[in-house]
């Protein structure tokens, strides 16, 4: 019989590395940008909304599957559908998830390798040089992205870095990098927030942010709102019922659930506020909105005495937040290959982690450094174009939500209300009024809003 399976150490382990993954580019990169694409107000409510009807019941529901069944994505379907209807068609959601896992991660790691860079640049007094032209640091970026040796140096460097924390499994490399990361990255997040009150532009990045106007709203904003509740909090493909698996039975699952996303949310919001402000305190033109995050803030942190120091230990934070999530995408990949193959871990790693590399390439020269991979566009957006923009958005707008629909329609039909109900009131106690109201998501609201919003999309066809 297989050696007993890793855990947490405890409650605490489990949130850190949970909300470690939930917390990454998706929060500090991504979702400062689709806001300002998508006009803010009426697109934070609609994510807002998600987050609450669809992603904190999922979340519930992976970290549930994972812990009852001790498996990775694959195999918790294998044990948990096992003579129930639908039986081994079952295990096809894990598959998506796994594939999903692979194709994000391949992307990610190109953005997270950009990180890199700019430490590089905030510690040698580049990055100051070109802070204070404006103009002069959006051309050095596009000449970046164009770079197809430099994109792909670091992407194989982060990918090197998530390697060799996964390698080390889950207690000794997840955990322990986690449990540091996280509340540096927090206390980071506080000063910028509190410095950004003190600038012009805040009351008007309140409002940016939490005025809706919906005449703006459109399915496809819908759609990308929903695709992001599921990328920002890793819900959809079996990352956090991975995790879940190494949790103790003696942990409250519906605890931890709550916790992790409001979190995620917090950061989310903390990192517009930081941005929104700047922006509109300074007058800035976005050019290229998805370069927010690697244009716009560097200007102002050297407006702040000790912008070297703020820079270099930013970017760094921000790398650490992307490891931290693309160690949980890694997982879910090594995790399938080490229980279905029965590989060692460190095979599992470095086999899958060097074919990811070898994809993530693709995205790597696809940002302007090669001209047929850049020029691509299956789907038809400005933002969709690429390989690179291509991948993210059928990864984040229509394979999580579709496995995340699946993953609902699961553990609300084919699982019991008792089955459920066992699993997540062990480390719990009696759940209360709270067991009925999350079994109502599950089964029908978190279902309904996915599948509505899927089907609109699909006949309207206006995201285009
Ligand atoms: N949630 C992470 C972020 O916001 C990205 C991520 C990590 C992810 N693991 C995932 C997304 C699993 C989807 C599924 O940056």
């Amino acid at each position: 019989m297989a050696k007993q399976r890793a855990q947490w150490s405890g409650h605490l382990g489990f949130i850190l590395a949970a909300a470690g993954s939930a917390i990454g580019l998706g929060n500090l990169w991504k979702f400062p940008y689709i806001t300002f694409e998508n006009n803010g107000g009426a697109f934070v409510l609609v994510y807002l909304a998600a987050i609450t009807v669809v992603g904190v019941p999922i979340m519930v529901a992976e970290v549930l599957l994972g812990r009852k069944s001790q498996r990775n994505a694959v195999g918790a379907f294998r044990v948990l559908a096992q003579g129930k209807p639908g039986g081994r068609a079952w295990l096809g959601v894990g598959f998506l998830g796994v594939m999903t896992g692979f194709i994000i991660l391949s992307y990610y790691c190109v953005i997270a390798g950009w990180t890199l860079r700019y430490i590089l640049m905030a510690v040698s007094g580049e990055l100051g040089d070109l802070a204070y032209h404006p103009e002069a640091l959006e051309s050095f970026f596009g000449g970046f992205l164009g770079n197809p040796l430099e994109q792909i140096l670091y992407h194989c460097v982060f990918m090197g870095a998530t390697v060799g924390v996964v390698f080390f499994g889950v207690g000794k490399g997840i955990e322990r990098a986690a449990k540091i990361l996280m509340p540096v990255l927090f206390a980071i997040l506080v000063v910028l927030v509190v410095y950004s009150i003190s600038t012009p532009g805040f009351r008007q990045a309140m409002a940016f942010l939490f005025r809706p106007n919906f005449h703006e709203l459109t399915t496809g904003s819908v759609l990308e709102a929903l695709g992001h509740s599921f990328f920002t909090l890793s819900l959809g493909m079996g990352a956090m019922l991975t995790y879940g698996s190494y949790m103790r039975k003696r942990d409250s699952i519906p605890r931890a659930a709550v916790t992790i996303c409001a979190l995620d949310t917090l950061i989310a919001i903390m990192a517009c506020v930081i941005m929104f402000s700047i922006i509109f305190s300074f007058d800035f033109e976005v050019t290229k909105s998805s370069s927010i995050l690697f244009t716009t803030l560097p200007v102002v942190f050297f407006k702040l005495p000790g912008g070297h120091v703020i820079s270099a230990l930013f970017y760094l934070l921000v790398s650490f937040a992307a490891l931290s999530s693309t160690i949980s995408l890694l997982e879910v990949v090594s995790s399938y290959a080490i229980d279905e193959f029965g590989w060692a871990r460190r095979r599992a790693t470095l086999t899958m982690g060097a074919a990811i590399l070898a994809f993530g390439v693709l995205s790597a020269i696809s940002l302007g450094g090669h001209a047929a991979l850049s020029n691509i566009n299956l789907i038809g957006r400005p933002s969709t174009a690429g390989v690179f923009g291509t991948l993210d958005y059928l990864a984040s707008n229509w394979f999580l939500p579709v496995g995340g629909l699946l993953i609902a329609l699961f553990t609300g039909w084919i699982l019991t209300r008792d089955e459920c109900r066992q699993e997540l009131e062990e480390g719990h106690g009696p759940m209360g009024w709270a067991y009925p109201a999350w079994r109502f998501l599950i089964k029908f609201a978190a279902p309904a809003a996915v599948g509505a919003i899927i089907v609109s999309v699909i006949l309207g066809a206006e995201y285009q």
